[in-house]
Order: C-alpha cells, then structure tokens, then sequence
C-alpha cells in the first residue's frame, strides 16, 4: 500500500535544513507520496525548488494560517494549533485527487495510508513499515513528547484500553500527531473529518480522530506499543546576533545565498 504523507511547513531560518533532514528519511521509503502544505499565501521558491530536487514523489500545496489563529509574538509555542490548516488542505486534496484510480501520481491508491508528519520530528524507517498495513487507525508510541521520556498507548489482549501520559489524560485521544496512521479509506468514507484549528490546546488530535474511530478500534503497532519509532524532536532557534552586528556595519550574510 501507499504511504500519504502530509507535511505543514512554513519559512523560518531552519526551513530548508528541516526538508532536507526529512526529506533524507522519506528518500529510503518505497511506495511513498509526500504531500507538503506551505504555510503560505502562494508556493515559495524555496520549497518548489527543494521539491524538484528532492526525488521524491510529491504534492506542493498552500494555504496561509489566517492571523488570528497565529501564535503572535511573544505567546508561547503551545498557544494555538499549529499546522491544522495546512494538514486539512491535505485532506482537501487526498479527497480530491487520491480517490482516482491511481490518484494521478501514479501510485496505487487502494488500501493507502495517511500519516501527518511535522517537519521537525525524527522518524525511523520502521515506523513507516508499521504504518503500511492500517486497516482504519494504526497507533505507537512517540518519544520526548508532552513532557515525558515517551507518550504510549497501553495495551492489553492486544487491545488499547487506556494511555500513558502525564497532561491532561482525559482527552478522547491523547496521541501527538505522530502517533497515528489512517487508512485513506476511511478518510475518504467520512468526509467531515478534519482538523479544529479552534480546538482547545491539545484537542487537536481528538478532533479529528473521533469522528474517525473509538479506542476499542485503534491497532496497535510496533509491538504492541512496545517500541518508540519517532521521537517529537524540536529545533533550537538560530542566534542570529552576529548576523545582526554585521548587518548594521553593511556586512550582512549574502542575501542571494539561500539558507
Ligand atoms: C506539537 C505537535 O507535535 C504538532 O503535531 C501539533 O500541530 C502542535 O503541537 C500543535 O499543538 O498544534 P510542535 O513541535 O509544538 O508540535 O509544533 P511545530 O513543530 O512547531 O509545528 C507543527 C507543524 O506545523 C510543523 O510541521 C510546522 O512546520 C508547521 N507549522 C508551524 C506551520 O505550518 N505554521 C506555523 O506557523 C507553525
Ligand atoms: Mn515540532
């Protein structure tokens, strides 16, 4: 089966470095067409460019984050929904597109899996292979995630009856977005289903997976929930003070040089 894989993606300084470092994993995954949603008001050069010479299939999208769902500066990162917008133009588009027999990519879209993938996170080769095979919703678990070594479901008899985490554990499902897979099918079967960029902070997940599936349902991957396969991984912040102290002497970094 195919892998869908949807990625928001927006310009700051670690932009190309991010798409490079992902871009490097998905390389070494077959049967595989990456969807990358720009958070954006049209394409930019940049990802068109890095798209092109990625040698992946793939799918350039855009859909700018309307401003009041935008962190503003000095809010903390974990104020709004980040990249709900963007996974849902992705859904828009599997909606459209991947319904077609070979969903114009030539890749075979029977049976095919979705998986929201961050730019910034570390995915090992594994995971994808636990994924291929989801019947509706596969789960496992993510390591450095909601303030833990590793978030989990928890199973028993080969079922999800619970989850281990520390915040707010009443959620319907407390899963970071890559925890999950979703078969293309089901996606297509319930065409409401998206992502509430309104959703309380850390219902972003809950929103879409519960008009999808119940707990009872989910399907357990990398054995049983035993293994952690990707990690939520966040990158530092570049410093920029020396590039500022040059700039106001005229000295700033090429500009025609991209980054
Ligand atoms: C955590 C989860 O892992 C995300 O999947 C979830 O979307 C996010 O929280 C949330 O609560 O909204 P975190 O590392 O804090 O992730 O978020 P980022 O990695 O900064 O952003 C998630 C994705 O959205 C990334 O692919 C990023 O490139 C994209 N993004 C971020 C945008 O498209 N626009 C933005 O303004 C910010
Ligand atoms: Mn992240």
């Amino acid at each position: 089966p195919t892998i869908f894989v949807i990625t928001p993606t927006y310009a700051r300084l670690v932009q190309k470095a991010e798409l490079t470092r992902f871009s490097h994993t998905l390389l070494h995954v077959p049967q595989l067409h990456w969807v990358v949603v720009e958070d954006s008001p049209k394409p930019t050069q940049l990802v068109s460019y890095f798209l092109a010479s990625s040698g992946l299939s793939y799918t350039q999208l855009h859909i700018l984050t309307p401003k009041d769902h935008k962190l503003q500066k000095g809010d903390p990162h974990w104020l709004k929904p980040r990249g709900a917008e963007q996974r849902n133009e992705g859904l828009r588009w599997l909606r459209e597109n991947a319904a077609a027999a070979d969903g114009g990519i030539g890749l075979d879209s029977d049976d095919a899996v979705v998986f929201f993938a961050d730019d910034d996170n570390t995915y090992s080769l594994q995971l994808f292979e636990e994924m291929r095979y989801t019947k509706m919703v596969s789960v496992w678990p993510v390591g450095l995630v909601g303030a833990m070594k590793f978030e989990r479901p928890v199973v028993e008899n080969g079922k999800v009856v619970g989850f281990h985490t520390s915040w707010r554990p009443n959620r319907p499902f407390p899963i970071d977005m890559a925890g999950f897979a979703v078969s293309l099918r089901l996606v297509l079967a319930n065409p409401e289903a998206c992502f509430d960029g309104n959703a309380d902070i850390g219902f972003l997940e809950s929103s879409f997976l519960e008009k999808l599936v119940t707990m009872e349902e989910l399907e357990p991957k990398a054995d049983m929930c035993t293994k952690v396969l990707v990690w939520h991984t966040r990158t530092e912040k570049p410093k920029m003070k020396g590039e500022d102290a040059l700039i106001k002497q005229g000295l700033g970094s090429d500009p025609n040089i991209e980054v």
